[in-house]
């Protein structure tokens, strides 16, 4: 059994694994959410969500515990994301799994939270999933990874656990970012993400053109930053921006589907990968879920997409990633120490 602690950002969050009968089991998955306090600013403020996370996570480790029905004692490793994200928040959760894993003896091991997003499509597999004949999920099968977060927007060609490779990268705004920055420019609450989903909902994604960048470029990198400034020359020329919200959300979110889709469809093949995997709390759009069924059904790729729960940061994939490690005996020293920029592939 392995305890995780996600705080990269501004979620608190724990979770306890275990393994049964070679399939990863969830006894426990909290949550505490922070958004609420951090929309007030229109954006995560670290010291606030620094201090959140101290005061949070005493609480959530014993209801997780409780939850589980178990002691600590009985936890057997433990977990906590080291980075990418913010210094003040990642620092709270990995101290205190170091601190757990100290008062207990039990190793610990630091994760990398994009490898946590990676691995989170593998973690939850139903029979319709691709990944379905595997014996134990320890073993990732090849596949072409997008990852679609708030901070990060990255293509990696995954050989198997551990074996990752950079394709592209954004080379200035992440997807979220994208959407949240578009979500601020449109007067919709912060997170912009699932605020646009909803507002496209009834929109027109053919009322504006907006641009899609690299998408002729033969290297796989994305650029977003390009598409918000778009969005903001047009506002500037529509006099009542409420009136269009529907057809402006829908047409932004347009262009960025396309640009994910087609170049990742296009990474797939060169990378001569079959299947594809979507994580990220973008991977939870559903106009891009289903932009990825229809393109990846006419050209013949198989689809695995994180279920909800673990598309946005969870300690679920967190403790997933730290079981692998701690299976394989990939155990950190506790003099180990939060690293805010940790890359996940060169
Ligand atoms: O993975 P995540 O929870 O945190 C990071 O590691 O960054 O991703 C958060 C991002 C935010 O930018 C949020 O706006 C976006 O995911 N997001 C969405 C949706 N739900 C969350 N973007 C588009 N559509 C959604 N439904
Ligand atoms: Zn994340």
């Amino acid at each position: 059994m392995l305890l995780a602690i996600e705080s990269s950002c501004d979620e608190t969050a724990v979770a306890i694994i275990t393994r049964e009968e070679g399939q990863p089991r969830l006894l426990a998955s909290l949550i505490s959410s922070q958004i609420d306090i951090h929309r007030a600013y229109g954006g995560v403020v670290p010291e606030v969500a620094s201090r959140n996370h101290a005061l949070n996570l005493p609480p959530l480790v014993a209801q997780a515990l409780e939850q589980a029905g178990i002691k600590l004692e009985q936890i057997e490793a433990f977990a906590a994301t080291r980075g990418p994200g913010l210094a003040s928040s990642l620092l709270v959760g990995f101290s205190y799994a170091k601190a757990l894993s100290t008062a207990t003896g039990k190793p610990f091991c630091g994760v990398n939270h994009m490898e946590g997003h990676l691995l989170s499509p593998f973690l939850s597999r139903d029979e319709n999933s691709p990944a379905k004949n595997q014996k134990t999920t320890t073993e990732i099968p090849p596949h072409l990874s997008l990852i679609v977060s708030g901070g990060h927007t990255l293509l990696i060609d995954v050989q198997s656990h551990g074996k990752y490779k950079l394709l592209g990268r954004t080379r200035d705004d992440a997807a979220g970012e994208a959407f949240d920055k578009v979500g601020r420019l449109l007067d919709l609450p912060y997170p912009g993400g699932p605020e646009i989903e909803k507002a496209a909902h009834h929109g027109n994604p053919e009322a504006y053109q907006f641009p899609r960048v690299f998408l002729k470029e033969a290297h796989h990198d994305f650029s977003f930053s390009g598409l918000k400034t778009a969005v903001r020359y047009t506002l500037e020329k529509i006099p009542d921006p409420t009136l269009q919200l529907a057809d402006l959300s829908a047409s932004f979110q347009e262009a960025i589907c396309d640009v994910l889709v087609r170049k990742t469809l296009r990474a797939a093949q060169q990378s001569q990968h079959n299947l594809i995997a979507l994580s990220g709390g973008v991977a939870c759009n559903k106009a891009l879920q289903q932009a990825f069924q229809n393109a990846c059904q006419k050209e013949n790729h198989q689809l695995l997409v994180a279920p909800p729960s673990l598309t946005t940061d969870n300690a679920a994939m967190i403790a997933f990633a730290g079981l692998l490690a701690h299976e394989n005996k990939q155990h950190d020293s506790l003099q180990l120490s939060i690293e805010p920029s940790l890359p996940l592939a060169t």
